[in-house]
């Protein structure tokens, strides 16, 4: 059996995308088991830069079939868009894609909830991507939402949509002050969608654990980051979902013996959307400089991403949480310009130290970085594609991440491009 779980290791945008993409030659599989449209994977293919939310970051490659699994909620508005956007790029998504019936569904009402929500959290709005993710996969869990299999059956899904959505109005107006949604017109959107993405619906846990099973190479393509994961993330500042390897079962029906390594995905320094507790967070020019350097805006949102430095003690937390069995370290190339590096190596919290991660978001905003400085190497490191292409203080930098963490880093990113990599071990 060989498949392999890919999760970020930090609040997200780690360039799982990008990896996924590039192992997915690889690959029969590539499935997605948690998050939604919040997701923005920017993969560069053929010089050309696109960005998947729903789609697995497999979907450019010929004879790879990609999975959205049932962990996953899905906008069929959305998803029909980023499927016409895809393909007006010349992208076959046809036989190559399959969505799972139990998939939950993300409506209209609730990106409409989630709106008011967050207005009416005022200063302490989490600064969700605001695609609905949040209540959608609440309504799983209470029981009142939409498995995208309904869409096949779209009389039942009707009767089903009205009588909630009737609801959903209903806490809209009195509850929000805000205007009711037009449920006829969800209705006749959700047609359209319907008519488009039936096609792809499938039961597909058996399909995947049998693909496992024959030995061939599948992909489990994790979205978000180890700390947006609702129960390890920096709660309430998280996602809603499972980001952890511990999502791979419940959002694909692949039960946890038969998964294999898990690759975890981490910067060269730290990234962080919306709000929430970050104690590395470079607010100077350090930080504006790793910005621009880094072209650190949102993929989905386009906000300008937080900045910061490595932090081992948030990354040891997720090395843990998921299990992780190997580092890919990307955007090295990003901390080219700088003279010295700091390496966030403990805490100091309440008049001690610490190297433990908190369990609390309050408790972590209380928390100082102790930094370790690590020599830059003022050198482009574009161009490195082995070994011994990178600066002597690159390799330092790389090195020190495996002795603080205990995991080998079999891969760091020098660029955008598929192939600018230096690859230390291979993966798949
Ligand atoms: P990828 O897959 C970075 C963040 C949002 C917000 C919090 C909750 O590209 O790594 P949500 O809309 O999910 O309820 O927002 O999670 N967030 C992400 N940050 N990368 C992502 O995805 C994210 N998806 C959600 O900014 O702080
Ligand atoms: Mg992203």
């Amino acid at each position: 059996m060989s498949s392999i779980v890919i999760v970020g290791a930090q609040w997200g945008d780690e360039g799982k995308g990008k990896i996924t993409n590039s192992l997915a030659t690889n690959a029969k599989m590539v499935v997605r088991f948690q998050g939604g449209n919040n997701a923005g994977h920017t993969v560069n293919v053929n010089g050309e830069t696109l960005v998947f939310h729903l789609l697995p970051s497999g979907i450019s490659v010929p004879g790879v079939l990609c999975v959205i699994g049932l962990g996953v909620v899905v906008d069929p508005l959305g998803l029909v868009e980023e499927i016409d956007g895809v393909r007006a790029k010349g992208i076959e998504v046809g036989t190559n894609f399959l969505i799972d019936v139990g998939a939950h569904m993300v409506m209209p009402y609730h990106r409409a909830v989630e709106a008011a929500e967050e207005e009416s959290r005022g200063g302490s709005a989490i600064g969700t991507t605001r695609k609905g993710i949040g209540p959608a996969y609440a309504d799983r869990y209470s029981r009142e939402g939409l498995p995208i299999g309904m869409l096949a059956s779209f009389g039942d899904f009707e009767e089903r949509l009205r009588k909630i959505a009737a609801r959903k109005n209903e806490i809209l107006t009195k509850l929000h002050g805000a205007e009711p949604l037009d449920v006829d017109a969800m209705v006749a959107d959700m047609r359209r969608a319907a008519e488009r993405l039936v096609p792809h619906l499938a039961d597909t846990p058996e399909l995947i654990r049998e693909t496992v099973a024959s030995g061939a190479n599948v992909i489990f393509e994790g979205a978000q980051g180890t700390l947006l994961d609702i129960s390890f993330g920096t709660y309430p500042f998280v996602t809603s979902s499972h980001t952890s390897a511990a999502g791979v079962a419940p959002g694909t029906g692949v039960p946890p013996s038969m998964l294999g390594e898990v690759i975890g995905v981490a910067k060269a320094y730290i990234t962080r959307v919306g709000a929430g507790p970050f104690p590395t967070e470079a607010i100077d020019d350090l930080g504006e400089t790793i910005r621009g350097r880094g072209k650190e805006r949102g993929a989905t949102t386009g906000r300008p991403r937080r900045c910061g430095w490595l932090d081992i003690v948030a990354l040891r937390y997720a090395i843990g949480v998921n299990g992780i069995d190997r580092l890919i370290i990307t955007k090295l190339d990003v901390l080219d310009a700088f003279e010295t590096i700091p390496v966030c190596v403990g805490y100091r919290i309440g008049g001690g130290e610490t190297d433990r991660f908190p369990r609390s978001a309050e408790e972590l905003a209380r928390v100082e970085p102790l930094y370790e400085e690590m020599p830059g190497w003022k050198a482009d490191t574009t161009a490195a594609r082995k070994h011994d292409d990178l600066p002597r203080e690159a390799m330092a930098y790389l090195r020190r991440i495996e002795e603080l963490t205990g995991v080998p880093v079999a891969a760091a990113s020098v660029g955008a491009a598929a192939h600018a990599v230096v690859q230390f071990t291979e993966i798949l």
